[in-house]
């Protein structure tokens, strides 16, 4: 049975990746400082899949605690989720955000170097294209200067591993669109800390009562109706896309490769198209007005995904509204509502 170590697994994509990978018959074993995410939702893995999870508290910067863990056990791949993921917060706090992203990955190269482990799947995203000039954006558009330093860090861990893709690893590199939804148990989700910075966090908890209204950042933009262009994909999509990864990295023996993957579903949705389908699907009258745009959005961007469609075999399974619904599920049952 192939054994995968999961970086950051607690987190959201970590964990609904933890589900699909157990699901898929891997063994795997995870890795979480908890910083940001709960130990109740490594017991949530462990309800959906009916099975124990190796859970250690570890951080990725830490070289004799990884060094240690490569020496009790012989992966087969790893997958890289550990890493701060807020824009908003890494332009208040840049250094913080370039040491542990950066840092955190050049000690995982390292310590994968030594042990000899070559398959490496990471975590990245479609804010490293910035504004693209065409859509949908395809992994052939260059990378323009990011609009904040969590982007600037993913483009800056994406060179990092294309220069160190040699003779022995090989990478794969997941560009995330907008994650969005929770497993349809609920057992499962986004933990929300704070005040959401993401749009479908930010609808779910005014739909609880926990925030008035939401704001739509503006409506004045050149797209249909006016407010911003998206590509939301369902989380679980997202984590059987890394699955695919593996086996894909497994199918293919070619040592010394970079290969970048967008993972988006190819269809744009607008931020008001998004509100309206959360109003059909809850049948929650969510109270939101238009206000000013927020800076540093950009206008419109949403992937082509054929390179993954067929390189992986691999589509998405979860409509829109279906994402929503279990967003509000996940929601709900964090209220105990
Ligand atoms: C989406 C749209 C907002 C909140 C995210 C992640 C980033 C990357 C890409 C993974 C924008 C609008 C939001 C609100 C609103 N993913 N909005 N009112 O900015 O696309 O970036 O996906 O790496 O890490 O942050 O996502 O959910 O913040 O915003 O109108 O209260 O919703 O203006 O147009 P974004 P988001």
């Amino acid at each position: 049975m192939e054994h995968i170590l999961v970086t950051g697994g607690a987190g959201y994509i970590g964990s609904h990746t933890l589900v699909e990978l157990i699901k898929s018959g891997y063994r795997v074993t995870v890795i979480d400082t908890l910083e940001r995410s709960e130990i109740k939702i490594i017991e949530g893995v462990e309800k959906i899949t009916n099975t124990k999870v190796d859970f250690h508290k570890i951080n990725c910067l830490d070289y004799l605690a990884l060094d240690s863990l490569f020496s009790k056990y012989k992966f087969n791949a790893i997958i890289h989720f550990a890493a701060y993921k807020s824009v908003n917060e890494s332009v208040v706090k840049p250094i913080e955000y370039y040491k542990n992203n950066i840092e955190s990955l050049l000690t995982l190269l390292e310590v994968m170097k030594k042990h000899q482990v070559n398959d490496l799947i990471f975590s990245s995203s479609c804010t490293v294209y910035g504004q693209p000039d065409s859509i949908p954006v395809d992994e052939s558009a260059p990378f323009k200067r990011a609009e904040s330093p969590y982007g600037a860090s993913k483009q800056l861990c994406e060179r990092i591993l294309e220069d160190a893709a040699t003779v022995e690893f090989r990478i794969i590199s997941l560009r995330y669109f907008n994650p969005i939804g929770a497993h349809e148990s609920a057992l499962i989700g986004e933990l929300p800390i704070g005040i959401p910075n993401n749009l479908v966090p930010y609808v779910t908890q005014t739909a609880a009562g926990l925030r008035e209204k939401l704001t739509v950042f503006g409506n004045d933009y050149n797209t249909p109706d006016g407010s911003c262009v998206r590509d939301f994909i369902h989380v679980v999509d997202v984590a059987n896309a890394h699955v695919r990864a593996i086996d894909y990295l497994s199918r293919h023996p070619k040592n010394g490769s970079f290969e970048a993957f967008n993972l988006g579903t190819g269809t744009g949705v607008s931020v008001l198209e998004l509100v309206n389908k959360f109003i059909e699907v809850t049948g929650i009258q969510l109270p939101f007005t238009i206000g000013p745009r927020r800076p540093g959005d950009i206008e419109k961007v949403y992937a082509d995904p054929k390179k993954i469609r067929d390189a992986f075999g691999w589509q998405t399974n979860y409509s829109l509204g279906e994402s929503l619904l279990h967003a509000w599920n996940w929601e709900k049952k964090i209220r105990n509502k």
